[in-house]
């Protein structure tokens, strides 16, 4: 059964056309990798995902109920830029994440404290108990972006939405947040969609991989059409064409 569904969605900036017709089902618990040129659209599909935006035509449902005006608590967003509060310890910026969107002012005495032993699970759970009396400046990238997850994930969201989460991150970490991801994964039922401009990764981490791109374009308006999903593999399937893919995408391939 489809739990995010996409129907017909388009989106316009002005006069120019960003995303058009993308149709997508997809079940609960589904990974799915978005890869795509760069500019293309893949973060404003995210926007769209998130309720962020309202498409300018067709709708996203989540588990059959009615497209959704603005984010909630269902869905948990990160960005490729590390999005804790900097002025927080890590340890606040956790229980924070938990009493958004009333603030931390509102949340004292025993409630605060329970706040902050489930903000100590969490942190064992993703291993910076050590540092969560520290501030986020102090830690490395690959931390500061696991404290990023773990802020996301605090809400207990259905959908998680990830842009381009380990970019920024060296090869060695990134390949440390693929397993972290991937035990994440096994410990809950989120459905994860996942932007990544490194298709290895897409087809590793995802159970499907979308290709973004513009099917239609005119040389003389070439804002005037927009990107859809071009290709929607199965990554658990031997038989994908990958090299044809790089062949066509050669700047998705590992950086
Ligand atoms: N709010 C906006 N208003 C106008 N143009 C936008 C807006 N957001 C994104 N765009 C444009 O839409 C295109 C797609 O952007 P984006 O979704 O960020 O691409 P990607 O994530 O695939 O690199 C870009 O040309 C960008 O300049
Ligand atoms: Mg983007």
């Amino acid at each position: 059964m489809s739990f995010v569904t996409v129907t017909d969605v388009w989106q316009r900036y002005g006069t120019r056309s960003i995303i058009e017709r993308v149709n997508l089902e997809v079940a609960e618990g589904e990974f799915v990798s978005i890869v795509g040129a760069s500019g293309c659209g893949k973060s404003t599909f995210l926007r769209l995902l998130l309720a962020d935006e309202t498409p300018t035509r067709g709708e996203i449902r989540i588990d059959g109920g009615k497209p959704a005006r603005e984010p909630g608590r269902e869905r948990g967003v990160v960005f490729q830029k590390y999005s804790v509060f900097p002025h927080m310890t890590v340890r606040d910026n956790i229980v924070a994440a938990e009493c958004f969107p009333t603030g931390l002012g509102r949340f004292f005495g025993v409630k605060r404290r329970a706040a902050r032993a489930r903000a100590d699970e969490t942190l064992e759970r993703i291993g910076l108990a050590h540092v969560a009396g520290n501030y986020p400046a102090t830690l490395s990238g690959g931390m500061q972006q696991r404290l990023a997850i773990a802020q996301a994930l605090t809400a207990r969201p259905r959908i998680l939405l990830l842009d381009e989460p380990f970019g920024a991150l060296d090869p060695g970490t990134r390949l440390a947040m693929h397993d972290f991801l991937t035990e994440l994964r096994s410990q809950t039922a989120m459905t994860v969609f996942m932007v990544t401009h490194d298709l290895s990764e897409g087809f590793k981490l995802g159970d499907r991989v979308l290709v973004f791109d513009k099917p239609r374009w005119d040389p003389h308006a070439p804002e005037a059409f927009g990107a859809t999903v071009t290709y929607d593999f199965d990554a658990r399937d031997d038989g994908v064409p990958y090299q044809h893919i790089l062949d066509r995408y050669p700047t998705l391939a590992a950086q």
